[in-house]
């Protein structure tokens, strides 16, 4: 473990009493007065405590968005102050990342490496709505002598936030930042797993200015407090990410009042090798996409189809890369990847170890927990394997991916096809005209041509099929945080 690294900010802001819900501007306890404990997935042992927020805490915090909604503060806010506020949002993050990366990366595992790129990221998703505040426009249309007609873009109203364990802030930032860019408000659940980091960017927040009740925090269980925000009847919105069985459950709950709902779920990706690539990089950033942040990604490499020929080949390239991967605690500098979330996410990924076994996979590496306190395990890697598996069908989200051989492209094609979800895929190949018509015929919302990971928040992520519904970040987020009103006006 790093000997240098100063923890004493993060650990003074971890230590003490349980965090509490941030409601309308004030800190407060749960109405319930409980309280639950989150555990550092690096030793397994009890990190801190935060306030068990449930559905008598989200209304409050909604009464408390839904007033802030209203008020001429923040609905009259000119564009240009909206987009100053951003901006400040922005500095305060960027002041503090070494301690928010810190508390991300104590709660989640998440390397700390990866846990400070994560957190710059927040800050420029911050910086690059503040841009668009000041860019949201309604048209003027084409109308006859003696009508005047426009549109309006307006807020959607009172947003509710439900986000996930594996970059807590990021995906809040995703939501939060063009959601208050459009002068909406907003309730953030964070994940039971990960309450920490949103605790202290609330009070970043309120530091930058955010008038009171604008973003509310609410923590707690998806069952209670997250069930809660899905099925109120005076939330308009509701972004979530996370698995595609809690989504479900969510665009249900959203009948009572027909609140919008974007959804960014699960992934089961498919990462389409053929012999003409340049091997030894499409394994080396095949092998980053498998095992990164653990394989706790959405968009995990966790399907890899290689063409029979170099199946085997291919196979030994990855499996070099990951025994070369150097696992160890977040906070020494020398770790890529880190522990697990929980023990359930390690005791759910270890378990499709037996699955892909008596299904008749190869095991190539890995295929075990790693001996040490924390929720390890190796990176492992099957081959061999067909797409009818249950670990070429199931999200497993864990350090672990599977190789299925194909024999030309129009069956390529068809095995990546063949999935319920669509959220990404890749093609490595020199074939300018096979990249594409593949970036065509793939049903997923992202497609990489020789590289993997890459993404920019000026470009829209989200799913096909049971990846989600909507997309976020770019221009689109925009559309999914206002409404458009038509306006006719008679001239005579
Ligand atoms: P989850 O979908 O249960 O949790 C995500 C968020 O939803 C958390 O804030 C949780 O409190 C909330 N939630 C849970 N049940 C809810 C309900 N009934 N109503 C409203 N909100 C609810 O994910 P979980 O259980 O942590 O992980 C299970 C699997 O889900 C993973 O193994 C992975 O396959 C997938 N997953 C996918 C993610 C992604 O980025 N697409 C992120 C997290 C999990
Ligand atoms: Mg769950």
């Amino acid at each position: 473990m790093a000997t240098t690294l100063d923890r004493s900010t993060a650990d003074a802001f971890i230590a003490g009493r349980a965090k509490k819900l941030l409601i309308g501007g004030d800190w407060v306890d749960a109405r319930s007065g409980e309280t639950f404990e989150t555990i550092n997935p690096a030793d397994g042992e009890v990190l801190g405590h935060a306030a068990a927020g449930d559905a008598a805490d989200v209304d409050a915090a909604v009464d408390a968005a839904r007033k802030a909604f209203e008020d001429p503060a923040w609905s009259g806010m000119a564009p240009h102050a909206r987009s100053r506020l951003l901006l400040r949002i922005a500095d305060k993050i960027e002041a503090h990342a070494e301690e928010l990366a810190q508390i991300e990366s104590r709660d989640n595992g998440a390397p700390l490496t990866i846990a400070r790129a994560m957190i710059a990221g927040v800050a420029e998703t911050f910086v690059y709505y503040a841009g668009w505040a000041t860019k949201i426009y309604g048209e003027t249309n084409p109308s006859p002598g003696g009508i005047f007609n426009y549109t309006l873009r307006e807020p959607v109203g009172v947003c509710g936030h439900i986000v996930p364990w594996n970059g807590p802030l990021t995906s809040a930032a995703w939501k939060i930042a063009p959601a208050l860019a459009c002068g909406n408000t907003v309730i953030l659940k964070p994940a039971e797993q990960t309450p920490l980091s949103s605790v202290r960017f609330g009070e970043l927040l309120m530091e930058a200015g955010l008038p009171p009740g604008v973003v509310n925090i609410v923590t707690g269980f998806g069952e209670t407090a997250g069930a809660a925000i899905a099925a109120h009847g005076d939330i308009d919105k509701v972004g979530f990410t996370g698995s595609t069985e809690v989504g479900k459950k969510i665009l249900a709950a959203s009948t009572g009042n027909l609140k919008r709902v974007t959804l960014e779920l699960g992934g089961k990706s498919p990462n389409i090798v053929f012999p003409d690539a340049d091997l030894d990089v499409a394994a080396a950033t095949t092998a980053q996409g498998f095992w990164f942040l653990s394989g706790q990604v959405c968009v995990a490499a966790s399907r890899i189809l290689v063409h029979r020929s170099i199946h085997d080949a291919f196979a030994a390239k990855l499996a070099e890369h990951a025994r070369a991967i150097p696992v160890g605690h977040p906070d020494d500098a020398a770790t890529l990847m880190g522990p697990v979330v929980s023990r359930e996410q390690f005791d759910r990924v270890t378990g499709y170890f037996g699955v892909a076994h008596a299904d008749g996979a190869e095991l190539v590496t890995g295929g075990k927990a790693i001996d040490r306190p924390g929720f390890y395990i190796e990176p492992t890697i099957f081959a061999g394997a067909n797409n009818n598996m249950r670990i070429a069908r199931e999200e497993i989200f864990g350090p672990v991916t599977v190789l299925i051989p194909f024999d030309d492209e129009a069956e390529a094609l068809r095995i990546a096809n063949d999935t319920a979800f669509g959220l990404a895929a890749a093609v490595w190949t020199k074939d300018l005209g096979r990249a594409h018509r593949m970036a065509r015929a793939l049903k997923a919302g992202t497609v990489w041509i020789n590289t993997y990971l890459y993404t920019d928040l000026i470009s829209p992520f989200g799913g096909y099929k049971q990846s989600g519904i909507g997309r976020e970040l770019g221009r689109q987020s925009i559309d999914a945080y206002t409404e458009v009103k038509s306006v006719y006006a008679k001239l005579d």
